[in-house]
């Protein structure tokens, strides 16, 4: 993988293909391989920027605090390195409230945004503890069992749920606590998105355990100039369960 150091850390990325640029943003807690079945049906219209957020996969973190913000800024970080100014950001999950956390901060660098399988609300009250919980959780035993819960939420199908298992087991403590934490303190920019000048496109799976539809539903009905894409039968991993109807929907950003 490429690298390059913003914000005190080392930002792993791949960048494929040409054309008008177009971030991929993965979940947690993942990498970017999880856009692998997509990236050969993009790539010809696109330049396709894939990082590793803080901590995951091959970028590094540090031990303090951080939040959805700072985890944008590296993004930012990355795109001035790259000497991009304006480019499509398409966030999986927790890559869409990072995403959803840049267009915030730098609303004029958007030319587009994608949420897949992803929300604009904060977390409820009861969620946000168990964030703190699954954080403790994992300081004490490890981040297995991260990937034993999340599993069978991601997708119902076995080939998808044996990528990703692996996946997650091979993510760090710091990166897996530090995310949750960010996830946790993440504020609710619905009322923001509803205000969005660029364009947005909800793309989501009808059978999504983790974030049901209905998150995607009140974006829509909050923006409703936004592009609707669902995913019929797919759960919450639908770049890896439908990857050329996944691919359709983002090709509609371009
Ligand atoms: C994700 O898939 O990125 C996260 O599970 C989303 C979340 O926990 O809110």
């Amino acid at each position: 993988m490429k690298k390059n150091s913003v914000n005190h850390i080392t930002l792993a990325y791949e960048r494929l293909g040409g054309g008008k640029p177009l971030m991929l943003i993965h979940g947690f807690p993942l990498e970017h391989v999880i856009w692998n079945d997509v990236v050969p049906l993009l790539q010809q219209d696109f330049d396709l920027i894939l990082p590793d957020l803080r901590g995951f996969g091959q970028s590094t973190t540090t031990e303090d605090p951080h939040t959805l913000t700072d985890m944008a800024d590296d993004l930012a970080g990355l795109l001035d390195a790259l000497k991009i100014e304006q480019a499509t950001l398409a966030g999986h999950s927790m890559g869409g409230y990072v995403a959803l956390a840049f267009a915030k901060k730098y609303p004029q660098r958007v030319s587009g945004l994608a949420l897949v399988a992803s929300q604009a609300a904060a977390d409820t009250s009861e969620r946000k503890a168990g964030r703190y919980q699954t954080a403790a959780a994992v300081s004490e035993k490890g981040v297995g069992i991260v990937a034993e819960a999340m599993t069978p939420n991601l997708s119902s199908n076995q080939r998808v749920q044996e990528f990703v298992r692996p996946l997650m087991q091979r993510q760090t403590p710091p990166a897996v606590i530090g995310a949750l934490k960010a996830m946790a303190e993440r504020e609710d920019l619905l009322a923001y998105l509803a205000t969005a000048a660029f364009p947005v496109t909800l793309i989501h799976g009808s059978a999504d355990a983790l974030i049901p539809i209905e998150r995607a539903k009140e974006i829509k009905a909050a923006l409703p100039s936004a592009q609707w894409f669902e995913i019929k039968n797919a759960g919450h991993m639908p770049m890896l369960e439908f990857p050329a109807e996944t691919a359709s929907g983002l090709r509609r950003l371009g």
